[in-house]
């Protein structure tokens, strides 16, 4: 069964248990501050699921574009995506969990709709904490239509505890089914933790609402929510073994073979496979996104699906494509789904553009990497036999031109160079302590010295930054800053000159925050929390690695290397000097402190 049946026979089915059928929501949240993007179809309901009457009633299906980059490096296993889609079902405090359990099981098995045999099924039922307790009912449920005990796991809140999807909001237990994808029969016991059991359903009971203190309060409505992956299910139902063997993935793998001149995948080396797969998820995420109205950039979202093109651009290397490429990707992926998603042929062309756009000024930045290379190489003189990039220029190179180490040492190993993997983590750690310390800032944007004025300038600049974004909007970006004990020097991305009425009102209102005295303090985070926490500022060129993140109260929080004032209390009166053009489209501002 292709993806398409799989879709329109689930919403049938949903549609004669009497469910409305809603349309897929934008990616990036509407008026929803604590995530970047719609991580499941029960997110655009969330004021529902609180008790907001819909007005398309109580029951509801539809199938929801999602992304979730938390498993990002789980990509290019069989089943991990950063995009997928998510059929669900809803009941609005209408049926709870033993209809939903039951509309979950005839819709799996049943003849009349997917089939699966029943002896490849388990679930998983929550087996109860000090918050909740043993979900006895969905247990109860499951046994009743047939499913042995031996199929039936318990697990603790870590594994089956659904929400909220942000810090607070609804949640609560829920069961998820999963399907035998292993050779021959499942073992006896079921066990959620063999990969071959794949998770492909989950029924969210949805009873409490998190507090932001932390509290589980009964929700008074009590709701379903329920969410199967489409590209999971698709691959089980045509009996393949990872959703990237199904017609989802096939026109983008047919165009990367064509680009390359080679069949990808080949299946000859599992490295270069997932090395295809990691380019085919993250460009068909990516294409989603753009056609949100996303572009490549340094926070948030943009952030995200800069990261994920870059990662792609950096993958396709090894597939050997180096050329611009990733718009005739986006071609395959817009083919294939402009049926279900009309908004991607609408946007094609911008996608087009901003993927050609965005590739030409990452393959800058390579090539201003590679000339640093270059340099390096040619300083070792031809006599010497034992050839090695040290370590700290290694370093050098990611941090400075944002190129991974990987294809470091391949440029250097085409050479006959080594690298010495040892010197750059130790240049990596030391980088890291360094900037744990406060001491001997290398704050990207050049914060020159630690001396007290320079320290509260930079604090300033978190302000400036912040009440820019206030009055100009969220496209101001940090293109640059240069801080000297005298004055700072702010670059940020706006089309136009300031006037002299917006120059007023960012100065009144750093002045406010600095009258207020606000505390400044300091987390370590991984630059996706801190993006999933609402962070600005520059990013480091890595998933999974360690920020600082500066909160000054509540009125802003930057990623930064530091230091900064304790609070703003200290600053004294902020005053604009100057605002004058930089470059295209960045604008420059310079502020003393009195
Ligand atoms: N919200 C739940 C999930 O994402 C069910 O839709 O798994």
């Amino acid at each position: 069964m292709k993806a398409s049946e799989l879709r329109s026979k689930y919403i049938e089915f949903f549609r004669s248990k009497g469910h409305a059928v809603i349309k897929s929501a934008p990616l990036v949240p509407e008026n929803d501050p604590t995530v970047l993007f719609t991580t499941a179809g029960m997110h655009p309901l969330v004021p529902f699921l609180l008790g907001e009457p819909h007005p398309l009633g109580r029951r509801l299906a539809n199938f929801q574009k999602c992304i979730r980059t938390g498993d990002i490096d789980e990509v290019g296993d069989p089943v991990h995506l950063t995009f997928f889609e998510m059929l669900g079902n809803w009941s609005l405090g209408d049926y709870f969990k033993k209809e939903a359990i039951e509309f979950s099981f005839e819709f799996l098995t049943s003849k009349q709709w997917l089939g699966l045999p029943l002896d490849r099924l388990a679930v998983t039922v929550f087996e109860g904490d000090s918050d909740a307790p043993f979900d006895s009912d969905a247990m109860e449920s499951w046994l009743r239509l047939g499913i042995p005990e031996n199929r039936i796991a318990r697990r603790p809140k870590k594994d089956n505890w659904w929400g909220p999807a942000g810090e607070c909001g609804p949640c609560g237990p829920d069961t998820e089914m999963f399907f035998w994808t292993g050779q021959g029969e499942p073992p006896h016991v079921f066990s959620p933790d063999d990969k071959a059991w794949v998770e492909i359903w989950n029924d969210v009971f949805m009873q409490y609402n998190k507090t932001k203190d932390g509290r589980f309060l009964p929700l008074q409505q009590k709701n379903v929510d329920t969410g199967m992956g489409v590209e999971r299910v698709a691959a089980i139902l045509q009996g393949k073994s990872s959703c990237y063997d199904t017609e989802l993935f096939a026109p983008i793998f047919e165009a990367l073979s064509s680009i390359a001149g080679k069949p990808i995948p080949s299946s000859a080396d599992p490295f270069l496979d997932r090395a295809a797969r990691i380019v085919a998820d993250h460009l068909r995420a990516a294409v989603f996104i753009m056609a949100d109205g996303i572009a490549p950039g340094n926070v948030d979202q943009p952030y995200v699906l800069r990261r994920l093109i870059r990662r792609s651009v950096m993958q396709a290397r090894k597939l050997g494509i180096s050329g611009t490429f990733c718009a005739k990707i986006a071609d395959a992926v817009i083919a294939n789904y402009s049926d279900v998603y009309p908004e991607l042929s609408a946007k094609s062309a911008n996608i087009r553009e901003e993927m050609d756009r965005e590739e030409e000024q990452f393959h800058k930045t390579l090539d201003n990497g590679a000339r640093e290379f270059e340099k390096f190489i040619s300083r070792v003189p031809a006599h010497v036999t034992k050839k090695v990039i040290s370590g700290r220029n290694a370093f050098y190179l990611y941090e400075t031109y944002g190129f991974p180490v990987e294809l470091t040492v391949e440029m250097a190993a085409e050479k006959g160079f080594s690298v010495d993997m040892d010197g750059y983590t130790e240049a990596y750690r030391k980088h890291q302590d360094l900037s744990r310390a406060g001491a001997e800032q290398k704050f990207k944007g050049g914060l020159a010295d630690s001396s007290e004025m320079t320290v509260k300038l930079h604090t300033a600049t978190h302000l400036l930054h912040k009440a820019l974004r206030t009055v100009l909007g969220e496209h101001v970006e940090q293109k640059g800053s240069n801080i000297t004990p005298e004055r700072l020097r702010f670059d940020f991305s706006h089309p136009e000159k300031m006037t002299d009425s917006q120059l007023i009102q960012v100065q009144a209102i750093v002045n406010e925050a600095i009258a207020k005295n606000m505390p400044v303090s300091i987390e370590q985070k991984t630059v996706q929390e801190a993006l999933e926490d609402g962070a600005i500022g520059l990013f480091v060129e890595k998933y999974g690695e360690k920020v600082k993140v500066y909160s000054i109260g509540d009125f802003s929080k930057e990623i930064c290397g530091g230091p900064h004032a304790e609070n703003t209390g200290s600053l004294g009166k902020f005053r604009i000097l100057k605002e004058e053009s930089s470059s295209r489209g960045v604008r420059r501002i310079k502020a003393v402190l009195e």
